[in-house]
């Protein structure tokens, strides 16, 4: 979408569309007034008045503009109760936005932002920015063409932000929303492409071209390098597969120089059927989506290069598939990793915090400030959380409530698990220094301890994301499918380090 900021009077907008907000309880503000009054002979102020119009956060109500002058129709969208409102309500609002365009197949609209009391104009207008950016992306990359008529409805490909006032500091705050979204759309491409397309050498490739568009040092290491580094924890994942591992390693050179950076890590296993230890087959298809770790961290990479954020960020993706070919590790297999522990392979489908584990070891090379990894690691996060947060464990507990709270501000929340030192004995193992599985109790904690092996002194956060990344019932502003989670998160928490 082509986003733009719009200070004009509503009387005057030359727009298909106009979307306004209406809190619970709430009054119309100065600019719908006269509009209503002008252009609609008060039939907004009549739906309030008969009762119709109660600001309820289902509600839409669709008015038509026959005066001949400013926007054509306008939608006025219930937004709740005022007290509950945050930048996330905003962002919601502009996601239903634009879907209530997508029904009248217009391919451009506005929306108005009246800012809830307590969201800053900062916060809401990005958030209405990502909000409108996000809704509007959708993947249809590998679909033919649509027939006249019969296909979806158009993508909304211009969009403005309508706000009272002369829009300085508004300009810079719908710039900011529409670089997190778009390199959160970079990550639901990823997400979204199929492991046959969105293979490790894809994900390099991709990387490198995205970072010669936005200035990113892009390093690609294939196997032979991998080798030479000794990370056989990412490579005997690979073995089981004919496509080869990569190493992705982008570098943000925002800070000064010699100055630690932030090292994100992101996991990148772009199918995971399991390994010899094979999962069932019902919904195996979304493991395609074991990549998402990654992906967030290609698309959060892009965003902190646009927005030039002023600190050195490293972003690493260890990637490869996890499949079950003649030379796959099996059961028992002991493999060494970069940081020179052995690992005992009791299940071949914990393979994530094996090539986790592996560029973990290899941020250690950056004496990175802080290290935050993001990885669909377990299926005990699903359960333990569901689809409404994601886990976050650590070494500094500065670090995870700064992720808390960078969390709660993007809309992307996670939630503690502890990392007790009594967990640790579940890893034991009688052949080598540690095994890949701690059995059936606290799951995600018990990977997020074996990630802890490789971590290093510096503050580190996991992210177990595997209920968050992607899903069927999505917010009004994503799709069913990949979410980009947790980009806005990453990017705000980078932020939030620049001061
Ligand atoms: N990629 C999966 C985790 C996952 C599960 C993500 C469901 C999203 C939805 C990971 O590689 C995996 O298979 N983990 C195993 C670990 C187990 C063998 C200790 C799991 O959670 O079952
Ligand atoms: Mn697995
Ligand atoms: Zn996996």
């Amino acid at each position: 979408m082509d986003l733009s900021l719009s200070t004009a009077a509503l009387t005057s907008l030359d727009s298909p569309l106009l979307v306004v907000p209406f809190p619970r309880g709430g009054a119309l503000s100065p600019a719908v007034l006269e509009l209503d009054g002008q252009a609609l002979g008060g039939a907004i102020q009549r739906a309030l008045d008969e009762g119709d119009l109660r600001g309820g956060e289902e509600e839409a109500i669709l008015f038509y503009n026959a005066s001949g002058a400013g926007p054509r129709r306008v939608v006025v969208l219930g937004m709740g109760a005022p007290g509950e409102a945050t930048a996330e309500t905003v962002r919601r609002f502009a996601g239903r936005g634009v879907r209530q365009a997508e029904k009248l197949r217009l391919t451009s609209m506005t929306l108005r932002v009246e800012l809830p009391a307590g969201v800053g104009a900062d916060q809401g207008i990005q958030a209405a920015a990502e909000g409108m950016v996000l809704a509007a992306w959708d993947f249809r990359e590998l679909k033919s063409p649509a027939q006249e008529g019969n296909g979806p409805a158009p993508l909304v490909a211009s969009g403005a932000v309508h706000v009272d006032g002369d829009g300085e500091e508004a300009q810079l705050a719908v710039a900011r929303g529409q670089a997190v979204a778009a390199g959160q759309n970079l990550a639901r491409a990823l997400q979204f492409r199929p492991g046959n397309v969105a293979t490790p050498t894809h994900l390099g490739e991709v990387a490198a071209a995205m970072g010669r568009e936005v200035g990113l040092a892009v390093t690609v290491l294939g196997p032979d390098r991998l080798r030479e580094e000794r990370m056989h924890a990412l490579l005997s994942v690979s073995q089981g597969s004919s496509q080869e591992p990569r190493l992705i390693v982008l570098e943000h050179r925002g800070g000064k120089e010699g100055e630690s950076p932030l090292v994100l890590v992101g996991k990148g296993l772009t199918f995971d059927a399991g390994g010899i230890s094979i999962k069932p087959a019902g919904g195996m298809e979304s493991m395609k989506f074991d990549m998402s770790g990654g992906a967030a961290v290609i698309g959060a990479m892009r965003a902190i290069a646009e927005l030039q954020l002023p600190l050195n960020v490293v972003g690493i993706i260890p990637s490869s598939e996890n499949l079950l070919g003649a030379s796959a590790m099996k059961p028992g297999d002991v493999i060494q990793t970069r940081a020179g522990k052995s690992v005992e392979v009791i299940n071949t489908d914990a393979e994530g915090r094996l090539i986790l584990a592996d560029a973990l070891d290899y941020a250690r090379k950056f004496e990175p400030a802080a290290v935050v990894d993001c990885a669909t690691l377990t299926g005990a996060c699903v359960i333990a959380l569901g689809a409404h947060a994601a886990a976050v464990l650590g070494t500094d507990e500065g670090l995870i409530q700064e992720l808390r709270e960078a969390g709660d501000r993007a809309g992307e929340r996670c939630w503690p698990l502890p990392l007790f030192k009594e967990y640790r004995k579940q890893l034991d193992s009688p052949v080598a220094d540690l095994q890949n599985v701690g059995g059936r109790p606290a799951g995600s904690i018990t990977a997020g301890w074996f990630l802890r092996e490789f971590a290093g002194d510096a503050p580190w956060a996991h992210l177990d994301i595997a209920g968050t990344a992607y899903g069927d019932t999505p917010l009004s502003y994503q799709r069913k499918g990949g979410f980009g989670f947790p980009v806005r998160l990453l990017v705000e928490w980078v932020r939030g380090r620049a001061g």
